[in-house]
């Protein structure tokens, strides 16, 4: 008899909690991290809003809470994503420990061992590592500059063992930066349509673009409300105010948003009440919007110089994308060359990346690499950007 469980067994611990150690020393450039950066965090004004609370306020803060979320934060929350067109009265709304807890709670109302979960190939590894605590099989499809393959997508969607679900993060993807167009989302709703295949839209980034033009495009597929697919749509306060207040949620139909809060009722009871005030308060005094326009301008700024930099240096065959949002830049690299090799002389030159094959649902593809501008100032990505491209065409010359 095995002294640990399967599911436990199943899990591999990641190459960017490594690196996430290393990206603490202070003479490391980390380019490899997904986290917002420090600085940015709105300190003073969540101090002064919560100094301003009464008393009984804050004791609420103090004690636990219902499990599917404060009223009052499920209320200002609902106006914000009323606001991008989503169906806050008709589906219902759940505050989760993170979004990385709406994934896997969603992820274990409809997965069993064995059961196939269809992912974009990258992937954000929280959702694959959530896909596999569930002993799923995650069958990674194709990605393009426009979003995840309709091929693939069809010959699965046609199998007689289908997937239970098709996980995609539409806006600002992680790690690939794609921003879905309008016509890929169409496409991939008419392919699940009546097919009892659920779609998780992950939408952690998607307040963060860059360029108004492309609003239009931001409107999640769960605002379209589409006949015949569960949309579960999941979101985050983490890229917009902070990810130590450990705030996500979950927007689903009543059947599934069912289950979820008796899941989630077995993980933690609730989420803390502490931070859902000082984020509830942080909408209701309207800090939100402009604190949004604020890191989306840095970001923004970030990424042009990012980019600006790979045009002036990278070897002509690496491919890759201007970002348009979020916090990532997806390099691909010519097939011979393994990123994980690439990354070993980096960090000699004291600049860190995430290695491809981290996203890669087979744990295979290593010829790509991602690169995160949130948490490195212009300063860093100016000193660090040459080191990488020298360390790159060092690769490519053999
Ligand atoms: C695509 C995506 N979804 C979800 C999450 C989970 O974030 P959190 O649990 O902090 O809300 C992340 C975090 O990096 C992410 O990149």
């Amino acid at each position: 008899m095995p002294r640990f469980s399967s599911s436990s067994s199943a899990l591999r611990s990641s190459e960017i909690r490594d690196l996430m150690k290393l990206a603490a020393r202070s003479d490391i450039i980390s380019f490899a991290g997904g986290m917002p950066d420090n600085k940015l965090f709105p300190v003073r004004e969540v101090e002064e809003l919560f100094g301003r609370l009464d008393l009984s306020r804050k004791q609420t803060a103090f004690q636990y809470g219902p499990t599917p979320g404060l009223p009052s934060l499920l209320e200002s929350l609902g106006g914000f994503l009323a606001d991008k067109g989503l169906p806050v009265n008709r589906d219902r709304l759940m505050i989760t420990t993170g979004s990385q807890q709406a994934i896997s709670i969603l992820a274990r109302v409809f997965l069993d061992p064995g059961d196939r979960a269809l992912v974009e190939n990258p992937c954000f590894i929280g959702a694959l590592a959530a896909f596999r605590a569930c002993q799923a099989e995650t069958v990674g499809l194709r990605m393009d500059g426009e979003g995840v393959s309709i091929e693939e997508l069809e010959r699965e969607a046609a199998r007689s063992d289908a997937a239970k679900f098709l996980y995609l993060t539409p806006y600002f993807h992680n790690p690939g930066g794609v921003l879905y167009s309008g016509e890929r989302k169409r496409r991939v709703v008419e392919t699940l349509a009546g097919k009892d295949i659920a779609l998780i839209e992950d939408d952690a980034y998607g307040d963060l673009y860059f360029y108004e033009e492309d609003r239009p495009r931001l409107r999640p597929i769960k605002a379209e409300d589409p006949e015949g697919v569960d949309v579960c749509y999941t979101g985050s306060f983490s890229k917009i105010l902070g990810p130590g207040l450990r705030l996500g949620w979950l927007l689903a139909p009543p059947e599934i948003h069912e289950r979820c809060e008796r899941i989630k009722q077995s993980l933690d009871a609730c989420s803390p009440s502490f931070t859902q005030i000082i984020a509830d308060e942080f909408i209701r005094s309207g800090l939100m919007a402009p604190y949004i326009k604020r890191v989306r301008r840095e970001y923004r700024k970030r990424a042009e110089l990012m980019g600006d930099l790979l045009e002036a240096t990278l070897p002509p065959s690496v491919s890759w994308s201007r970002p348009r949002g979020g916090f990532y830049i997806w390099l691909t690299l010519p097939e011979q060359v393994d990123a994980t090799e690439l990354l070993k002389r980096s960090i000699r030159r004291g600049v860190i990346f995430v290695a491809g094959r981290t996203f890669d649902p087979e744990g295979r593809r290593n010829n790509a690499l991602r690169l995160s501008y949130c948490n490195t100032d212009e300063k860093q990505i100016e000193r660090g950007v040459p080191v990488l491209a020298e360390v790159l065409r060092q690769a490519l010359e053999g």
